[in-house]
């Protein structure tokens, strides 16, 4: 294993033996300590997945234009929310996270960041706690499930579902169900491979499938929690509840690819028999779902 997954490895166990709340506000130091660094690398990336938005919503005929967004899980920065405004031109993003990790600092920077790389005029609410764009809402410390998102056109989530455990998974759209108008729609970007692989290259991207639940729950930790559930899976949780799957697209890789003999190499748990190949690799899964 590198250096840097073995340390990120052995400092998340240890993080999990402090108190929640000790250890909520080291894992939130320690991020913020390799903030600068990354920040054009995050607006390039989540510029990447608002390109994969405009397609998928242009194509199932969604406008997000004047449209009020909720976004489930703002981590580090609003990142999306900025993309749904100023480039989408949405009338309102709320975004909601169990967690407070927005700064003053990192939204400022963002602010200038953002305004120089796209020419766009950032107007500040004088209302707001952090330095938000009018029109941009941060509901930090709250649990979707727990509220009430009454009038809301579009739901979107960008890698939150697979770190969500599948109870909740069910719970929350059952909810959705409940509070939003029939019509309204569900988009979900979802990570479903294993993310040690991105840190660790020698590790196939379904390498956690090898583990039982009882082995995979000792490797992972509270601020790492992957769910491992497979494309037909989260298809099993929306079917059940009546959801209407209006577009689903995810990476097939080929057999000829460096991650086909990686995954082939892999002797998997019985908990995952029954699935085909595509099913277990499917990754980057894009799902629309409609109410
Ligand atoms: C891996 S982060 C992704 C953040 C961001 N969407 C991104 O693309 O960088 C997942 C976030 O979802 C949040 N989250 C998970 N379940 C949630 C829930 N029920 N309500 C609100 N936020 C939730 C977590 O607190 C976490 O900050």
């Amino acid at each position: 294993m590198p250096l840097k997954s073995k340390f990120k490895s052995h400092l998340f166990h240890a993080l999990e033996l402090l108190s929640r709340n000790q250890g909520d506000n080291l894992y939130h130091f320690l991020q913020n300590l390799f903030f600068e660094k990354d920040l054009d690398h995050k607006i390039s990336s989540s510029f990447n997945t608002y390109k994969i938005v405009e397609q998928v919503t242009e194509k199932n005929g969604i406008k997000i234009q004047d449209k009020v967004i909720v976004e489930i899980g703002s981590g580090w920065l609003p990142l999306m929310p900025y993309f749904f405004k100023y480039m989408g031109k949405a009338s309102q993003v709320i975004s909601y996270d169990l967690n407070k990790h927005y700064q003053k600092k990192n939204i400022k920077k963002l602010n200038q960041t953002f305004s120089q790389n796209f020419d766009k005029l950032i107007k500040v609410s004088e209302k707001s706690e952090f330095p938000l764009p009018e029109g941009v809402a941060y509901f930090p410390k709250t649990d979707i499930t727990n509220h009430d998102i009454f009038g809301a056109d579009i739901i979107f989530s960008r890698f939150v579902l697979e770190h969500v455990e599948p109870e909740m998974i069910r719970e929350m759209h059952l909810k959705f169900k409940k509070d939003l108008n029939p019509g309204s729609y569900i988009i979900h970007l979802i990570s479903p491979s294993d993310h040690r692989a991105y840190s660790d290259k020698k590790l196939s991207l379904q390498d956690f499938l090898r583990f039982s639940k009882e082995e995979w729950n000792q490797v992972q930790t509270r601020f790492d929690y992957h769910n491992r559930l497979r494309l037909p899976q989260y298809l099993d949780i929306f079917k059940d509840l009546n959801y209407d799957i209006v577009d689903l697209t995810y990476d097939k890789p080929s057999v000829d690819s460096e991650n086909y003999r990686k995954f082939k190499k892999l002797t998997l748990h019985e908990d995952f028999d029954g699935y085909t190949d595509e099913e277990l690799m499917a990754g980057s899964i894009n799902l629309v779902l409609k109410v």
